[in-house]
């Protein structure tokens, strides 16, 4: 636990600005005034990454320098692994599921897979990550974060400027080892890091914490390998929280689970050390997974979750378990683990970990989310044209929330708004 010894952060002025207005506004008519219309310029809302350009510049220089590195990177011929097991042009994880299923969930394991099935690659171009990892295979990427602002905040950082900020915080305290959910000040989490074992751990899973202080996430760099997160295209009230902060002390852990909509998921590691485990589609039935509506997420979906510790199973509860094939993987400071649509997971920190994660509708993955999405029930899918199939990502996503009824966007409404509210109501 070095991040005392980390260099405060350093702001530009624009964000120094900013940063003023907003911590010195009063959070409560901040909200009010939020519910309902936007907090930041169009751009910073559209986009998942509220990117500041000035921060991506270094970025698209070295992109020159990338393609070379490739190459002299790429010995191995995954490329040719890549054709033989999944073909080319696959464009929709929805289509090629029962496929990967066959050679990837289970035992049956393809040739040469050597129990270290995730690459690590240093500053993937865009051309290859759409085509190779894109909704197919997950992917850690080494070079990219350690550009962005963000890779500066420090626990200090944060508790000298958010320490009156409340965030949800699951933790465990004591044997049960049952985790609960409980709505803290910052500064209250920051000072119980020091005191942590296997049975006594906390993490923030807080999904509103950067929508109530927007001026952080301009410290977050944009993801280059996508022009558009198409989460952006869904009316403001529907769409899913955006970033979430995930600080966690040593031996704390996430849940065995599928992001909702059984999106991508990008996780930014900006300090500390992150263990995970990974199970390719087709796991459910090892994992005894169930699935439930989120009750927090604007637009209700399911979410898939496993009962089941993957760091400490319980075989004679979950003999099954015993079939499944985990990928391992460590991740470290400034690298970027890319978790693809269908894929369960789980995250353990090895020791004091600031992480941000974020959800991602690709023109990979659109199908399955969207899949997702009718399957709840909120636009009766008589109503699809006949051509459906046809349309393209952004156009299926516009029609499918062009026929959201106002009675879904209204409870969207309200459940933002419940959010927002249980936050800054609790005493503590
Ligand atoms: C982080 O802070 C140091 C000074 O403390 C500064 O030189 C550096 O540019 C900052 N990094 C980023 C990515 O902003
Ligand atoms: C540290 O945690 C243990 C339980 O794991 C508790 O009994 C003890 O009081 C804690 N110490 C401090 C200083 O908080
Ligand atoms: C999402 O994942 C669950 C759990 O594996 C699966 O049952 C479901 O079919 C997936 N949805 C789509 C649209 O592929």
């Amino acid at each position: 636990m070095e991040s005392g010894t980390r260099a405060r952060l350093v702001m530009s002025p624009e964000v120094a600005e900013l940063r003023k207005r907003y911590v010195t506004k009063k959070k409560a008519d901040l909200l009010e005034q939020t519910i309902g219309d936007k907090r930041l310029p169009k751009n910073n809302t559209k986009f998942n990454f509220a990117g500041i350009m000035a921060a991506s510049l270094p970025l698209i220089i070295l992109t020159g320098l990338q393609v070379y590195q490739e190459m002299q990177e790429h010995g191995y011929s995954f490329e040719h692994f890549y054709q033989t097991h999944f073909g080319s042009g696959v464009s929709s994880t929805t289509h090629k599921r029962p496929d990967q299923l066959k050679e990837w969930g289970g035992k049956v394991l393809p040739n040469g897979y050597k129990g270290d099935g995730i690459h690590r690659r240093l500053r993937l171009n865009k051309n290859e990550y759409l085509k190779l990892y894109d909704a197919k295979w997950p992917v850690m990427v080494t070079g990219v974060v350690k550009h962005w602002r963000a890779m500066n905040w420090s626990a200090e950082f944060l508790y000298s400027y958010y320490g009156q900020e409340k965030v949800t915080v699951k933790r465990v305290r004591g044997k049960s080892k049952t985790a609960n959910e409980v709505i803290v000040k910052l500064e209250k989490f920051y000072k119980s890091r020091d005191n942590v074992s296997t049975e006594r751990w906390a993490l923030t899973e807080d999904s509103t914490f950067f929508y109530r202080n927007p001026e952080l996430t301009m410290d977050i760099g944009k993801f280059e390998y996508i022009q558009e997160n198409l989460f952006g295209r869904f009316p403001e009230h529907l769409q899913p929280w955006e970033e979430q902060l995930q600080w966690g002390t040593a031996f704390s852990k996430s849940t065995l689970q599928m992001d909702p909509y059984n999106r991508t998921s990008l996780h930014f590691v900006l300090s500390g050390k992150k263990e995970w485990k990974l199970y390719s589609p087709g796991h459910d039935a090892y994992l005894y997974a169930s699935a439930r509506p989120t009750p927090d997420m604007p637009l209700r979906v399911l979410r898939y979750t496993s009962p089941i510790d993957a760091f400490s199973p319980d075989y004679s509860r979950y003999g099954l378990f015993r079939n499944a094939v985990a990928m391992d993987v460590m991740q470290g400071a400034g690298e970027l683990l890319i978790i693809p649509a269908g894929w369960y997971y789980q995250g353990r920190n090895a020791e004091d970990t600031l992480a941000v994660c974020v959800g991602l509708m690709t023109e990979n993955n659109h199908d399955t989310v969207l899949e997702e999405i009718l399957k709840e029930g909120h636009v009766e899918e008589v109503h699809l044209p006949e051509n459906y199939e046809a349309y393209a990502p952004e156009e299926k996503v516009d029609l499918v929330m062009s026929l959201m009824p106002p009675q879904v966007i209204e409870a969207a409404k309200l459940i933002r708004k419940e959010a927002l509210r249980r936050v800054s109501r609790s005493r503590r």
